[in-house]
């Protein structure tokens, strides 16, 4: 098949980027399909780190086509300092290596003040959103008063349509939040000057550009956003994000049929993070999940929040595998548990005083349940230098093997390091 998609198995933050950014040296088109600029992208190439919120991971290589399609949630004046960023650095050369759907749901400065005026009314309970604004922005679109990429070039509809959606914005920012109200004027002129600069990206019908390199046989990596466990539908609702995160949404999020892509790679890093709110199990609230959080780095590269962490979950793992159909997992950040001297690996869960195996869906029972742990020996040898499975020592060989033999999906790559050569193939990419 042309087509996979790629989806982070966990909370996020699970190393999509390098993986997306490292398989796009093979692939013709990468597809961002959900979510916005809540993501966050790192990548390492030749020591110098870039990260994306927006732009496709595939960027980095200048014969990919990136395509935001159309249900994404376009932060307009983030993109355009993306954009400017990535070519101040020569990273993209040519307009025409981006395409933006006419479709995508736009994000404004209101939506973002939304988001974190309602977090900020929420207290004790709230989500820990990004800030960005992603859920007002999803909510409108539902709603149906969405503004839509394709309407910032046209101006006369576009300020009645802005008038319709402040009415609203303005009351429950003012009237409800105690804030400042948003003023019309200064939307229309930020909005003048982006769609001005985004104009170049412009593509009416993503939908139809993607079918055509799926029926040409042209290589399409889709490029999930966040974890499987933060979806809207099947994550640890409330504290989910705002769209769907499972390998289902590039279908939707693209605009092309089920069944025509049938590749999903599940991206789990070997340990566990998280970051805001919500039910963690194997979270480390420690000594070692601080470790993990130093070696690991794990601090958000959208809002530089520390990030939770704990073991391995393979119940949360093997439901993530269920609910998107992953064909083949990438393990990432192995090396991150070089030095730990034995290292648990959740199997089961013990709930109300019975062991379960299957990850509780019910909104607070994964809240009372407490891992049930293997232990195996860990490893101290540095493994970033690694080329492959055999240059590992065997108790690394062994948690690998552990997890494949648990989860019974080929694992196909595994991470050593954050560069584009820290990666060992296990099986080849678009075989
Ligand atoms: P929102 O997507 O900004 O509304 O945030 C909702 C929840 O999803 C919060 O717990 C965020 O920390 C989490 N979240 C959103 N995007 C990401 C991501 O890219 N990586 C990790 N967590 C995320």
């Amino acid at each position: 098949m042309p087509g996979i998609i790629v989806v982070g198995s966990q909370f996020g933050d699970e190393g999509k980027g390098k993986v997306v950014d490292v398989f796009s040296q093979k692939a013709d088109y990468v597809v961002r399909y959900q979510g916005g600029a809540n993501a966050g992208h790192t990548l390492v190439v030749d020591g110098k780190k870039t990260i994306l919120h927006l732009i496709p991971s595939g960027v980095l290589h200048p014969h990919t086509v990136c395509v935001i399609a159309a249900g994404v949630v376009l932060d307009v004046e983030r993109l355009c300092e993306e954009i400017k960023a990535l070519k101040l650095n020569g990273l993209l050369k040519e307009d025409s290596q981006l395409l933006i759907s006419d479709s995508a749901t736009v994000i404004l400065p209101y939506h973002r003040q939304l988001d974190q005026a309602r977090e900020r009314a929420a207290g004790n309970e709230k989500i820990g959103t990004t800030g960005r604004g992603i859920g007002p922005a999803y909510e409108e679109r539902a709603s149906r008063k969405a503004i839509i990429f394709g309407d910032l070039f046209s101006r006369e509809t576009l300020r009645a349509k802005l008038e319709t959606a402040l009415k609203e914005k303005n009351f429950l920012l003012e009237k409800f939040y105690g804030e400042k109200p948003v003023n019309i004027d200064e939307v229309m002129a930020l909005v003048n000057q982006v769609s001005d600069y985004l104009a170049p990206y412009r593509c009416k019908d993503t939908s139809l550009v993607i079918h055509k390199a799926l029926k040409g046989s042209k290589k399409v990596l889709f490029e999930g956003a966040q974890g499987s466990l933060l979806d809207l539908l099947h994550g640890t609702y409330p504290f989910v994000t705002s769209s769907s995160t499972l390998a289902g949404s590039a279908m939707i999020g693209s605009g092309i049929g089920p069944g025509t892509v049938n590749s999903v790679m599940g991206i789990t890093k070997a340990y566990t993070t998280r970051v805001g709110s919500g039910p963690f199990p194997t979270e480390l609230d420690n000594e070692l999940g601080e470790r993990m959080r130093q070696i690991g780095q794990e601090f958000g590269s959208t809002t530089g929040r520390s990030r939770r962490c704990g073991w391995l979950d393979l119940v949360a793992l093997k439901y993530a595998i269920r609910i998107n159909g992953i064909t083949s997992l990438a393990l990432m950040k192995l090396d991150v548990l070089s030095g730990f001297e034995k290292l648990s690996i959740c199997t089961a869960y013990e709930l109300d005083g019975q062991r379960i195996s299957e990850y509780p869906v019910s909104p607070g029972d994964l809240g009372r349940c407490k891992p049930i742990f293997e232990t195996i020996n860990g490893w101290k040898e540095d493994l970033t230098k690694a080329k492959n499975l055999k240059d590992l020592p065997r108790a690394a060989q062994e948690y690998i093997q552990f997890i494949g033999a648990q989860t019974a999906v080929p694992i196909d790559v595994v991470s050593v390091g954050p560069g584009r050569e820290q990666t060992l193939w296990l099986r080849p990419l678009f075989s």
